[in-house]
């Protein structure tokens, strides 16, 4: 039986399958360049050109109706994978430039079809706003106030994407402090391209409770001790860190060493297609290069789920499936 899941990291646009993408430009005659390659998949050689590509096949998304189908087809995915709970990263930066009314249609479109997902395949989702680090501060701050017009029990978390070399977290902390305000939970990506002090900036300048990545903390231990001790969740993605040339293998990452420090890891795929992989790919690949058992596999869940930003009535009903699942 396949083993529910609960995913904490995943981008909207980096979901959206390469046959969605490339059919919505076809449909619209847009060009959007070198975006695929030989085998139809997305073709990119580093990060910071997969970043790019990224924008361009997100550049044809350009309606709240684009933004529904894409909704609907990415939780089709996740849930056919065993995800029962998704967070999934929306940004105002795509969804309407930052006009909030605009950003209200796009979030309205996201949620009815999210709605739909939940009543057909049983999938749960919830939506965290995330500007795009290497768009600025400015921008952030914009994309802070459609967050905090929109906060509530659907709209849960705020965090930070993007080139993580590019400004500092403490650049941000004006969203961050107004997303807090407005009682958004928060996470951030970091020690993904910059290293332990990266990850130290964003706990201590952003206040946030979850870390996008954080993987590079390894390089430190007593930052990893730190990351223990005061329960910081890691949004950790293995298939993406590894198709992104970060570590060589499976073998090679350092989630399990994570785990074995004492720090409470989850299990995400980032931008599934771009990487190719599946929330069932991952799980396959780490007990595969871990010996983990389904034991295993149920505290990452739980931890998930208990470090998930949503009511503690819907994280009662995920606890108590994954409860059944594993006893
Ligand atoms: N946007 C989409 N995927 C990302 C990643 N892995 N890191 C930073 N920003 C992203
Ligand atoms: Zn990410």
């Amino acid at each position: 039986m396949m083993l529910p899941k609960v995913e904490l990291h995943l981008h909207l646009e980096g979901a959206a399958p390469p046959a969605f993408i490339r059919g919505l430009a076809a449909e619209r005659h847009i060009d959007i360049g070198r975006v695929f390659d030989e085998r139809g998949g997305y073709a990119f050689t580093d990060f910071w050109h997969f970043l790019k590509v990224y924008e361009a096949a997100t550049s044809v998304l350009t309606t709240p109706g684009d933004y529904r189908r894409l909704t609907r087809a990415v939780l089709a995915e996740s849930a056919a994978s065993g995800v029962i709970y998704t967070e999934a990263f929306l940004s105002p930066d795509f969804c309407g430039g930052r006009d909030l009314s605009a950003w209200r249609d796009y979030l309205a479109a996201i949620r009815e079809a999210a709605e739909e997902a939940e009543r057909q395949e049983g999938i749960v989702m919830r939506g965290i706003v995330t500007p795009i680090r290497h768009f600025g501060p400015e921008k952030a701050r914009e994309t802070a106030i459609c967050a905090v017009e929109t906060a509530g029990d659907w709209l849960v978390g705020f965090g930070l994407a993007g080139d993580e070399k590019s400004g500092n977290p403490k650049d941000f902390s004006w969203a961050f402090d107004a997303a807090r305000e407005a009682g958004l939970r928060l996470t951030c990506h970091a020690g993904e391209w910059g290293g332990p002090q990266s990850v130290r900036d964003a706990i201590r300048d952003l206040r946030v409770e979850r870390i996008g990545h954080g993987v590079r903390a390894i390089e430190d231990l007593a930052l990893v001790d730190e990351i223990a001790e005061r329960g910081t969740v890691l949004e950790v993605c293995p298939g993406s860190n590894v198709a992104l040339g970060l570590y060589p293998s499976f073998r090679a990452h350092p989630i399990h060493r994570l785990r074995e420090r004492g720090v409470k890891v989850t299990v995400s795929t980032d931008d599934p297609p771009f990487f190719h992989t599946t929330m069932e790919r991952e799980y396959a690949l780490l007990a595969e290069a871990f010996d983990w058992d389904d034991g295993v596999f149920g505290v990452i869940a739980r931890t998930s789920a208990e470090a998930a930003f949503c009511t503690e009535e819907t994280r009662k009903k995920l606890l108590k499936i994954l409860e059944k699942a594993h006893a």
